[in-house]
């Protein structure tokens, strides 16, 4: 399957990140398009794209854009999600950094369809060099008029204001994102209400991924055939995937969705370090259920990942070579999700702090057999019980390590000790 650059066509242009080269490889010509079109329009190309959200749950962009309401009495908001704090994902960094201008033309596209005069980017704190890089390049679009009032004489006024967190990852599910720019703590919200009906400031909003977003110019300017013929049927348009771990080229590899794990590890990825057996995949992120050796033919788009129990998720796709002990993968999960937790809900709260617990007793030797099916029952009672997906975050990562490594586990009970050869955390490969 050959890389198909749609987003990161021009991420090696050292002036990539300026509104100059943005303009000159036609940029903004999708936003003079689309000021043209009647909104429903838009969204109707949107839905025919058959986009769906990059952002972790694969939810057709267009349907999410319908759901607000017409005649909203109140403003209505757009927030773009560049939190991306997600263990494997890197994907929108290089967009923020490199290729802003194709995120900012999607954000005004969708206000303008939306009828939304007002958007935020929610950005990462940890990210400063994208913040800056987004401040500039929201300057040079209130220069040229493609911010403001009256945007290239269209009649339609429209401002982004750039919002930067404080680097908790909780902030990055979209109420959690809600509560945050309203300067409160990022605790999520209950839903229903769904953000598209009461969101920010209690007025509708919408809420989509960095990708997601950079995806829009590109479907107005060449169509939603076009979009639609790329990838499978249901799982349509190039998908950034981000490689990483026992991996020789990590790195981001933009592609039509659908490519196997085998091809772009293969392929791309140039095989693992040292030519060393793959134990597992994560193919979604650190939220997603892992993958073993013989799933590796499997196609990394949103419904095969849901067939076999896991998730797309982000596309961040981290490779566990045969070395790598599953005991420690599975105890530093739960060590983030415990720390990442906002602490509303006790399954979430209680939850990942036991599970990091019973996992580094096993790791230091002092596990007892019984812990594995504690470990089990205590991620079955936290799926699908609480406010937000953290909790299965972290719930779907670990039963399916411990499920599907159970005879490693037991090993290691037994003899207190990994019988992997490296016994470290995945992320320290030095
Ligand atoms: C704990 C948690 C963290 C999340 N972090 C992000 C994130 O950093 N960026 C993102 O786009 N979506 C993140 N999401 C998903 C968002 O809640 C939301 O679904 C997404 O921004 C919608 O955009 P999309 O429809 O374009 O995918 C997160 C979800 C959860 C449960
Ligand atoms: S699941 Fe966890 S992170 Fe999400 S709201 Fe509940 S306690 Fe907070």
């Amino acid at each position: 399957m050959p890389e198909l650059r749609v987003i990161r066509k021009y991420v090696e242009r050292e002036d990539s990140h300026t509104l100059k080269s943005y303009v000159s490889s036609g940029g903004y010509a999708a936003l003079n398009k689309a000021l043209k079109m009647d909104t429903e329009e838009i969204i109707e190309i949107v839905k025919k794209s058959g986009l769906r959200g990059r952002g972790g749950a694969g939810f057709p962009a267009g349907i999410k854009w319908s759901f607000v309401p017409k005649d909203s009495k109140k403003p209505v908001y757009l927030c773009c999600n560049a939190d991306e704090s997600e263990p494997g994902s890197f994907k929108d960094r290089e967009i923020l950094e490199k290729d802003p201008h194709q995120m900012i033309e999607g954000i005004i596209i969708a206000c303008y369809a939306i009828n939304s005069h007002k958007a935020y980017i929610y950005i990462r704190g940890e990210m400063p060099y994208g913040a800056a890089q987004i401040e500039n390049a929201i300057k040079e679009a209130y220069q040229r008029g493609y911010l403001g009032q009256n945007i290239l004489n269209s009649g339609f006024d429209i401002d982004i204001s750039l919002y930067r967190g404080a680097g908790a990852y909780i902030c990055g599910e979209e109420t959690g994102l809600l509560e945050s720019i309203e300067g409160k703590k990022g605790e999520p919200r209950p839903k229903p209400p769904f953000p598209a009906q009461i969101g920010l400031f209690g007025c509708p909003t919408i809420i989509n991924n960095v990708e997601t977003l950079a995806c829009v110019p590109h479907i107005i300017n060449n169509g939603p055939e076009w979009f639609a013929e790329i990838g499978t049927p249901k799982n349509t348009g190039t998908k950034i995937y981000g490689l990483s771990g026992c991996i020789n080229n990590p790195g981001l590899y933009e592609l039509p969705l659908g490519i196997t794990a085998q091809e772009l590890i293969d392929e791309y990825g140039g095989g693992t370090i040292g030519g060393k057996k793959i134990k597992a995949i994560s193919p979604g992120g650190s939220s997603s259920a892992i993958l073993t050796a013989d799933q590796l033919d499997l196609k990394l788009d949103f419904d095969t990942m849901a067939e076999v129990g896991s998730m797309l998720g982000t596309a961040g796709v981290t490779v566990i070579d045969e070395s790598v002990s599953m005991v420690k993968v599975a105890q530093n999960l739960a060590h983030f999700y415990r720390d990442e937790s906002c602490g509303q809900c006790v399954q979430c709260r209680e939850g990942t702090w036991w599970l990091e617990k019973m996992l580094r007793e096993i790791d230091e030797g002092k596990g007892s057999m019984e812990y594995i099916d504690i470990i089990l029952d205590a991620c079955s009672q936290m799926r699908g019980t609480t406010i937000c997906a953290l909790a299965d975050g972290c719930a779907m990562p670990v039963a399916s390590i411990v499920t599907k490594f159970r005879d490693e586990f037991e090993e290691h009970i037994k003899t207190g000790q990994s019988p992997a050869e490296r016994k470290h955390y995945m992320g320290d490969w030095a």
